[in-house]
């Protein structure tokens, strides 16, 4: 059961807290996925009254082999009111509680809760500064006692290091009895944690996990919280991808979402951001100072200062400082983007040559034709986009303007400050604004 229904004012945000974004993924989402890399096959998240979100979020996670139910709390009155919404939702013997708001949760901890002996069983551990949590009360013998929040806490409960981490495994049948029986605390709200009192009177063999904590504690409560666990993932997510055989040149100064996937043997250069769902091929140069979301990057690609969202580049592709390649870019095998440019919309088929400083939208530019310094696709008539649809071994030549709809066939050239206003034949070449046909070009050029 996943607790996803508290309001997190501590955020001071719009966003509901498990929604808060965490290298790229909201937070519930990290959870979820720990949830299904422990093994489990069933959750039943506890949401709140506007769960459309949530719902999203749990089911982007999830693998299809984790089996998803959710259950509403109409108002956030506790965790253990929470957790009682999801009474006929839960049909196991023993039934695992995570908060929601654990977003640096790993699968191993919830494992070693799952299979922990003993009837009732909580995530403990000692944190240098327990300000906020709940405090682990145990007698002389170091046996539990409670779970005492914060502020019920006596200043000698309030010393102990020993926090409530938010994973418990509990018996279904006794927490249902056990949480009817609890009186909500003076300010409304039904502690789950109370229950371990209940648990000790009753004599239950209640056992702790204690889990280490090198990244600090796994919840998220404000915005503090958010940019150290941000800090502590990315660094995971590093190391995850160096093990696998990328080079990273500055893990510090590297920014790669936990949905990103990079081949081996490319090289991320400092300053660089693979975010949203970017798969980057093998032997790819990304950076200095790529800024690439959601785009798939193919194999020896070379991505310089540029920014991509929403492309698709085939293999062997350069970009080039400063360009920007926008939703619906298309670039096959060995396309060259040099430096300024911006592309969307569009489709360049193999070998195209576009150096600098053009804009190509809503276009279609045939294979091996080169793109001129300055050339623009004039899309946008002031109401609506029209495209543009340039041929095979095309000369677009510098500072060309081509007023869409247009269409230029294959093997012809504009010449440099051609105003095009009207379809080019294949094979002729067109001078001057508006511009005109004339003898065509003898001999074809590369650009450099
Ligand atoms: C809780 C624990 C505390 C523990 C800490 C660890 C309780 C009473 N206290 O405190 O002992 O040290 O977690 O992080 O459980 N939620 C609901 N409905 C609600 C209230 C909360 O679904 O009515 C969910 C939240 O969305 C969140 C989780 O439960 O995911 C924890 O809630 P939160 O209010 O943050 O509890 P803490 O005060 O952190």
């Amino acid at each position: 059961m996943v607790l996803a229904a508290g309001s997190g004012r501590r955020m001071r945000s719009r966003l509901p807290k498990v929604l808060q974004p965490l290298a790229g993924r909201p937070m519930l989402g990290h959870v979820v996925r720990a949830v299904d890399e422990a093994g489990l096959r069933r959750a039943v998240v506890v949401t709140g009254p506007e769960d459309h979100a949530v719902r999203a979020t749990v089911e982007a996670a999830a693998s299809v082999e984790l089996e998803c139910d959710f259950v509403r709390q109409e108002r956030p009155l506790g965790t253990g009111h929470a957790v009682l919404q999801a009474a006929a939702a839960v049909t196991t013997g023993a039934v695992l509680v995570i908060n929601g708001d654990l977003g640096l949760l790993e699968a191993e901890q919830i494992r070693a809760v799952a299979v922990a002996e003993g009837d009732l069983v909580l995530a403990t551990a000692v944190v240098a500064d327990p300000t906020g949590y709940g405090r682990i009360a145990r007698d002389a013998g170091g046996r539990f006692c409670a779970i005492v929040e914060e502020a019920e806490a006596t200043p000698e409960q309030a010393a102990i290091s020993e926090m409530n981490v938010g994973i418990y495994r509990i018996p279904a049948d006794w927490l249902w009895a056990t949480l009817g029986s609890i009186e909500p605390g003076a300010n409304g709200e039904l502690y789950l944690t109370d229950i371990l009192e209940s648990a000790v009177a009753e004599s239950l063999d209640v056992r702790g996990v204690a889990l280490a904590l090198p990244d600090g504690p796994l919840n998220i409560e404000n915005k503090r919280d958010l940019a150290r666990a941000e800090v502590a993932l990315r660094r995971r997510i590093c190391d995850q991808w160096l093990d696998q055989g990328v080079t990273i040149v500055d893990p510090g100064n590297t920014y790669i979402d936990a949905d990103a996937c990079i081949g081996a043997d490319s090289v991320i250069e400092p300053g660089s951001h693979l975010r949203g769902r970017t798969i980057v091929g093998v032997e790819c140069v990304i950076g200095p100072n790529a800024v690439i979301r959601d785009s798939l990057v193919g194999d020896r690609c070379e991505l310089v200062n540029c920014q991509l969202t929403g492309a698709r580049l085939a293999d062997d592709v350069e970009v080039g400082a400063y360009s920007t390649l926008r939703e619906g870019t298309s670039l096959a095998n060995h396309v060259h983007v040099g430096t300024h440019a911006e592309i969307k919309q569009a489709q360049l088929h193999e070998g195209v040559q576009m150096g600098h400083f053009s804009y190509v939208g809503d276009a279609e530019v045939g294979a091996r034709s080169n793109i001129g310094a300055g050339a623009i696709t004039c899309n946008f008539d002031g109401e609506q986009k029209h495209r543009t649809v340039i041929g095979k071994d095309v000369f677009i030549g510098s500072d060309s303007l081509l007023i869409a709809p247009l269409v230029i066939g294959d093997g012809a050239s504009t010449a440099a400050g051609a105003v095009v206003t009207k379809d080019v034949p294949a094979g002729s070449n067109v001078v001057g604004s508006p511009a005109r046909a004339v003898r065509p070009r003898s001999k074809r050029r590369t650009n450099s």
